[in-house]
């Protein structure tokens, strides 16, 4: 199409002519970030800021009623763009001028009187409301409404069930979180709490502010009932912990000695993969038994489920790790989880050598085992299931990968890797592709084959054994 346009002009001899009129022609913007896993997810068209998302959360009902400016630069003329948000829409303004909106599922469409140009920077303002909690997807997080408040937690998404936005990773964005709920009660999100004000009639503010840029999954806040803890690290990384007061006494003080654990990990790890890339640190400990935890930025997301055994500092180790690698670098496409997972699951078990646990040749072949009895092998980790993007194998065999790495190239090249693409891509994204390249830059090998084999081959690579683990060492 564009060809024959092309050539038409040219024929008519208006090549000469400027075709940006004709380009710059405001249109609707795409109502998706064009993730082939998740058309529904992100839109297009203009490119977040800053979220100013202020909330009044109603403890006994749960219900949310939320207030939510986005500050955004289109990318293209728009007549039109589109927000996804599940809750239901009052009123919309661009630029403080009423527009008209709609929605349909989870595709919120803002019409501004005036279309906004393209580079332009505007305001869009969005009041909603709606009870979140009785959207949850199980599973997959979203928001869940306890009796003493709610919180935010969900993979690939959760953003939809508390704020509109461009819910996509690729869109990262500032953010400050205003909620206003009972003065009893606490609010702990990501970043660094601005200030807490009592407004009388038993109700309080509190304003939370992140420096750096997030992406939406990764936003949260908790209302509850909490033992807050705050300090500062040996690395001088403040941090913030939040343990919710219902959890059994055990439970609790379990997941208080493994979330204590933080900052000595966020030291450890910033030896290896470059600083810490966030002002501050913590945790949060929730009561549901949700499935998972998530590493929410700055503020990891634990249920209790998790130390229900005693002290378990693994998930700790974990979710601290995607921080650099999946938080700070995040993800262009989900299909690519294992940027995320493999490299999380891997930074564990370099944290659990170093804390007195087996060595990482050791952990290799356990895992090696449990891909062999488990036939993990089958599972390509890349593109991960389109069922089930964090199915375990992207997990196991995406750590194995990075270990797999390490014996290949050695542990000092392989951590430079790791710590390039920590730096290099600091607060932007990354992509299988782009991982590979940069491995074979920073060492000099053609790893093309090896990455074959173990990312995009549904089966055992040769390498298992090329790299000094024969079957009978299993
Ligand atoms: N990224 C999380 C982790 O570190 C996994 C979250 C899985 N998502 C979900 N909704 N269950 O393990
Ligand atoms: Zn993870």
């Amino acid at each position: 199409m564009r060809l024959t346009r092309f050539a038409a002009l040219a024929l008519t001899g208006l090549l000469a002519a400027p075709l940006a009129p004709a380009a710059a022609a405001p249109g609707p913007g795409s109502p998706t970030a064009g993730d082939p896993y998740y058309p529904g997810y992100g839109n297009g068209g203009y490119d977040v800021r800053h979220y100013a998302i202020d909330l009044a959360y109603d403890v006994p009902s749960g219900h949310l009623a939320g207030d939510t400016t986005v500050r955004a630069r289109a990318s293209r003329g728009l007549s039109r763009f589109n927000l996804d948000l599940e809750l239901r829409p009052r009123r919309a303004w661009v630029d403080g001028v009423p527009a008209s909106w709609s929605r349909q599922g989870r595709e919120v469409t803002v019409v501004p009187v005036e279309p906004l140009r393209r580079g332009q920077v505007f305001d869009v303002r969005l009041t909603y409301a709606g009870v979140p909690g009785d959207k949850g997807r199980g599973y997959l997080g979203g928001w869940t409404e306890t009796r003493d408040g709610g919180f935010a937690a969900g993979e690939p998404e959760a953003a939809t069930l508390w704020f509109p936005s461009n819910d996509h990773p690729v869109d990262k964005a500032r953010y400050d979180v205003r909620v206003t709920t009972d003065a009893t009660k606490d609010v702990v999100s990501n970043g660094t709490l601005v200030s807490r004000e009592d407004l009388g009639d038993g109700l309080a503010t509190s304003h939370w502010r992140t420096r750096d840029p997030m992406t939406t999954y990764l936003a949260t806040v908790a209302i509850g009932d909490y033992e807050i803890r705050e300090g500062t690290s040996p690395g001088g990384t403040p941090y913030v912990f939040a343990i919710n007061e219902h959890l059994g006494r055990a439970v609790r003080t379990s997941a208080t000695r493994s979330v204590a654990r933080t900052p000595d990990i966020i030291d450890f790890y910033s030896r290896i993969f470059g600083a810490y890339p966030f002002e501050t640190s913590g945790g949060i400990v929730v009561r549901p038994p949700i499935g998972f935890a998530l590493e929410n930025q700055t503020r990891p997301i634990y249920p209790g489920q998790f130390f229900t055994y005693g002290r378990n500092v693994g998930v700790i180790a974990h979710e601290l790790a995607h921080q650099w690698f999946g938080d700070s670098v995040s993800l262009r496409r989900w299909h690519d989880t294992w940027l995320n997972e493999g490299f999380a699951t891997w930074s564990a078990s370099l944290w659990a050598a170093h804390d007195g646990g087996a060595g990482l040749t050791r952990q290799f072949r356990r895992n090696v085992r449990l891909m062999d009895r488990t036939d993990g092998w089958r599972t390509k980790v890349e593109p991960a299931p389109r069922g089930d993007i964090f199915d375990g194998a992207v997990y196991r065999r995406g750590g194995l990968t990075l270990q797999a790495l390490r014996n290949r190239v050695g542990a000092t090249t392989q951590e430079r890797i790791l710590r390039t693409w920590a730096t290099r891509h600091r607060y932007g994204h990354g992509t299988t592709a782009a991982f590979v390249r940069l491995a074979e830059r920073v060492s000099g090998a053609d790893l093309g084959p090896f990455f074959r084999a173990w990312l995009h081959t549904p089966r055992e690579p040769a390498h298992t054994r090329a790299n000094g683990f024969p079957r009978s060492m299993r």
